[in-house]
């Protein structure tokens, strides 16, 4: 295992994890990277660190620039395991080095976490020099937990952004130019809709600062540098910070016996009649975080549940639970599904819709056992007039 080297005395460092598929909850198709920077410079630094099972991966990949002996600096710029886990295997070999991280939940996380070790406390504009670089902390709260910052090195003109911009993708190319951009951004967006989502208004502040900087490099701590796409990346993480919403509809149900999904298929007919650009979506036939990624700039949605033992069906229980978390903003919902005698599903899917604080469009449709042709007709024109009169407020 061998370092890469991004940039004069910069390496990457870090891991591939061809095999993740699951990042708790985010389903990861593509594999996942761990990014640690190391630079050598006056006082040998490392950026961030990886995850605890592929601690001996990254050691030999500093060990094949120097001694880790000699690292004096280490940053957490985020104390989440995935960037923060090797770092009793880097003290093992380094164990005067000094660690920084932001103060004080940087610090209260990481010494909670990882015990009998001294964290430093930084914040944003503080600057620990290591020779010819001075580098400078930024505090960016919530992007994604309370300790987030990014480290920004003027000498080098690099971004250490941790999860900032960072995508979910395993590969040995390390810039985005090696890449067609419509995937990358793509993935951004993937990553962005399953682990920012909640967190606009900080991401919004902190690109605020960022756009400030002079930057030729952002290395985030997951997935490929931004070299050549800086600006369209920068451009997307703006755009789905704002909550921007599209003209766009997104049709979810699961189904028992068909009856739902026949609903599913008519309500869905209704929205694109209306002009709406629709998407149907079984929720057991897709992961949670595509979804999430379907509905993060559509205006709409409609639930569609049947009703199983007194509650609804758990696959749309599990998703509404991912989506609360996500919280997704400015959404206007509807709910409907078939049922048999008791047909509580649509009640509860509709209050844990209305919970979350979205608009509802119209009260919710249900129908006994198997939809005849006339209640899908006054379904859909009841569908279309809400939808209409719904346009005009
Ligand atoms: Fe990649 Fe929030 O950790």
């Amino acid at each position: 295992m061998e370092a890469v080297l991004i940039k004069e005395n910069i390496y990457w460092v870090g891991v591939l994890d061809w095999n993740l598929r699951d990042f708790h909850g985010y389903s990861t198709s593509l594999g996942g990277t761990y990014n640690a920077y190391l630079i050598l410079d006056e006082k040998i630094t490392l950026i961030d660190n990886v995850y605890a099972p592929f601690a001996e991966e990254m050691i030999e990949r500093i060990k094949s620039v120097i001694d880790p002996s000699k690292i004096e600096v280490i940053i957490s710029n985020h104390s989440e395991p995935d960037h923060s886990g090797s770092i009793h295997a880097v003290l093992k070999y380094a164990p005067n080095a000094k660690i920084y991280a932001s103060g004080p939940s940087g610090v209260r996380s990481m010494m909670g976490t990882y015990h009998d070790i001294e964290v430093l406390p930084v914040k944003t504009n503080d600057i620990v020099n290591i020779g010819k670089r001075d580098l400078k902390f930024i505090q960016t709260p919530l992007v994604h937990w309370p300790d987030n910052m990014v480290t920004y090195s003027a000498y080098d003109k690099i971004l250490f952004s941790n999860d900032m911009l960072g995508q979910h993708i395993a590969s040995f190319e390390r810039y985005d130019e090696d890449f067609a951009i419509e995937f990358l951004l793509s993935e951004l967006r993937n990553y962005y809709a399953n682990i920012v989502l909640p967190y606009g208004v900080q991401t919004q502040k902190a690109l605020a600062i960022v756009k400030q900087l002079d930057i030729e490099l952002i290395a985030p701590s997951h997935g490929i540098i931004w070299k050549k796409y800086i600006k369209e990346a920068i451009d997307l993480y703006d755009k789905m910070s704002k909550y921007e919403k599209e003209n766009k509809a997104v049709v979810l149900y699961d189904s028992m016996w068909g009856s739902t999904e026949k609903m599913a298929l008519e309500v869905a007919e209704s929205f694109s009649n209306a002009g709406i650009k629709t998407l149907v979506r079984h929720v057991r036939k897709s992961p949670n975080s595509d979804l999430i990624v379907d509905l993060m700039d559509a205006k709409y949605i409609a639930v569609g549940s049947p009703t199983l033992n007194n509650g609804i069906m758990p696959s749309l229980a599990s998703f509404l639970c991912y989506m609360k978390g996500l919280n997704p903003r400015k959404l206007n919902f509807f709910v409907f599904g078939s049922y048999g005698w008791s047909g509580q599903g649509t009640e509860i899917a509709d209050k844990e819709l209305e919970d979350m604080g979205y608009t509802r469009i119209i009260e919710p449709l249900r129908i006994q056992y198997s939809p005849k042709s006339e209640q899908i007709n006054l379904m859909k024109e009841n569908i279309a007039m809400a939808l209409k009169e719904f346009a005009t407020k």
